[in-house]
C-alpha cells in the first residue's frame, strides 16, 4: 500500500494529487487514504495538503523499509522479496539462514543497523545507525565454486555504475572487492557461499555502503582510510535510492552473466579498475609480492609480475598501490 502510494508521488513531483485519485488508484477508502499519509509523516516524509487539491509530497524521509525501495526497483527478481531490520547483528547471518531455509534466488536482506557487520578476512565492519547501506543478496547461480569470485567483481561493478548514475561520482574499484573515492574506502562487499565441492547451493553477497557519515561518524581507527558520499558531494543522499539503483544495476549484470558468461563483466571491471595496469604491493597470508598487475583471469584472480618476470596469482590479500614502478 506504501509503495503505490509513493509510487503515485513519484510520479506527480512537486504537484498536488486528490484524495479521490490515490484512493481509487490504491484502491482504498479516502479515510484509509489519509492514515497512510499519517504513516508516512511518521516515517520523515513532509506532505502538504490542502483543501481541494489533495496532497503534494514536499521531502522524502531517510527510511529504507521494502517499501520505499521497491518504489526505484526496475528488476523482476533482485529485490522482489526484502526482509528488512531495523537493527540486526549482520545481515550476511540472516541471508544464510533464508538461503538454507530455501527462499528464491533474490532475496535481500537489509538492515538500518548491524552490531556485529562482517568484514573480509575475518574483520569487523562497522556502520553507524541509520547513515550507511547494509544488505545481503542472496543468489542461487549454477556454478562451481571457483566461479563464485567472479559475482564478487560483478557487484562492484554493479555499485560503481549504480552511483555513478545516481550521483555523477567516478569511484574506483581495488581488487578484489573494495570500492574507493579519493583513494578512501566507500564500499566493502563480502561473498560468501554454500556449497558442495562441485556445486553451489547459494552465493550471499554482501554490500555496505558509507553514505551518510560524517567523519566522526566512523570509528576512530578508520576515520582517515573511509569516505562516503555524502562527504565527497557536501550533501546527503538517499539511501532507498543508493539500494534500488544498485540492485537494477546489479540484475541487468547478472543476467548478461548468466546468459554470455564473465567476459564482458571482465572488461567492464577492469575499465574501472585502479588494480591492473599498475605497480602494486600484494600482501598475503603468507608474503609480500611487489610487482606489476597485468590484469585478472577468467575466475577473477589477479596476476602480478615480478621483478624476475616471474607471475604469481593472487588469489586472497590486501593490496596497495605503488606510486611508481620501485
Ligand atoms: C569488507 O571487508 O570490505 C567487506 C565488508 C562487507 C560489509 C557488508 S555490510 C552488509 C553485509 N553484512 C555484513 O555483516 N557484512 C556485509
Amino acid at each position: 500500500m506504501k509503495e503505490k502510494l509513493l509510487k503515485i508521488f513519484a510520479d506527480h513531483p512537486g504537484q498536488f494529487v486528490s484524495g479521490e485519485m490515490i484512493s481509487q488508484q490504491v484502491g482504498c477508502s479516502r479515510t484509509a487514504v489519509w492514515k497512510h499519509i499519517d504513516e508516512l509523516r511518521k516515517n520523515g516524509y513532509e506532505l502538504e495538503s490542502a483543501p481541494r487539491k489533495g496532497y503534494r509530497l514536499v521531502s522524502k524521509g531517510d527510511g529504507i523499509h521494502p517499501h520505499e525501495v521497491k518504489v526505484g526497483l526496475t528488476t523482476s527478481r533482485i529485490g522482489r522479496e526484502i526482509t528488512y531490520f531495523d537493527a540486526t547483528d549482520s545481515t550476511q547471518f540472516t541471508a544464510h539462514k533464508l538461503a538454507q531455509d530455501g527462499v528464491g534466488e533474490g532475496h535481500v536482506v537489509i538492515a538500518n543497523e548491524q552490531t556485529s557487520g562482517k568484514g573480509r578476512l575475518g574483520r569487523n565492519w562497522f556502520s553507524r545507525k541509520g547513515t550507511s547501506i547494509s544488505m545481503s543478496i542472496i543468489l542461487r547461480p549454477k556454478l562451481p565454486p571457483q566461479k563464485t569470485p567472479q559475482l564478487t567483481l560483478l557487484t562492484a561493478v554493479a555499485v560503481v555504475r549504480a552511483i555513478k548514475k545516481l550521483t555523477q561520482i567516478n569511484c574506483d574499484i581495488k581488487w578484489p572487492n573494495d570500492v574507493l573515492l579519493d583513494g578512501k574506502k566507500l564500499v566493502g562487499i563480502l561473498t560468501e557461499m554454500q556449497a558442495d565441492p562441485d556445486q553451489v547451493h547459494s552465493v550471499i553477497i554482501g554490500i555496505g555502503i558509507n553514505v551518510n557519515q560524517q567523519k566522526e561518524d566512523f570509528d576512530p581507527t578508520i576515520q582517515e582510510l573511509a569516505t562516503s558520499l555524502a562527504i565527497v558531494k557536501g550533501e546527503t543522499v538517499e539511501r532507498a535510492q543508493v539500494i534500488s539503483a544498485v540492485l537494477n544495476e546489479f540484475e541487468e549484470l547478472y543476467d548478461l552473466y548468466v546468459k554470455e558468461g564473465f567476459g564482458m563483466i571482465r572488461t567492464l571491471w577492469e575499465a574501472n579498475s585502479i588494480s591492473v595496469g599498475t605497480y602494486l604491493y600484494a600482501r598475503t597470508m603468507r608474503d609480500v609480492i611487489y610487482g606489476f598487475a597485468k590484469g585478472i583471469t577468467n575466475d577473477g584472480v589477479l596476476i602480478v609480475e615480478d621483478q624476475e618476470g616471474q607471475e604469481h596469482y593472487i588469489y586472497s590479500a590486501d593490496i596497495e598501490i605503488a606510486s611508481q614502478s620501485e
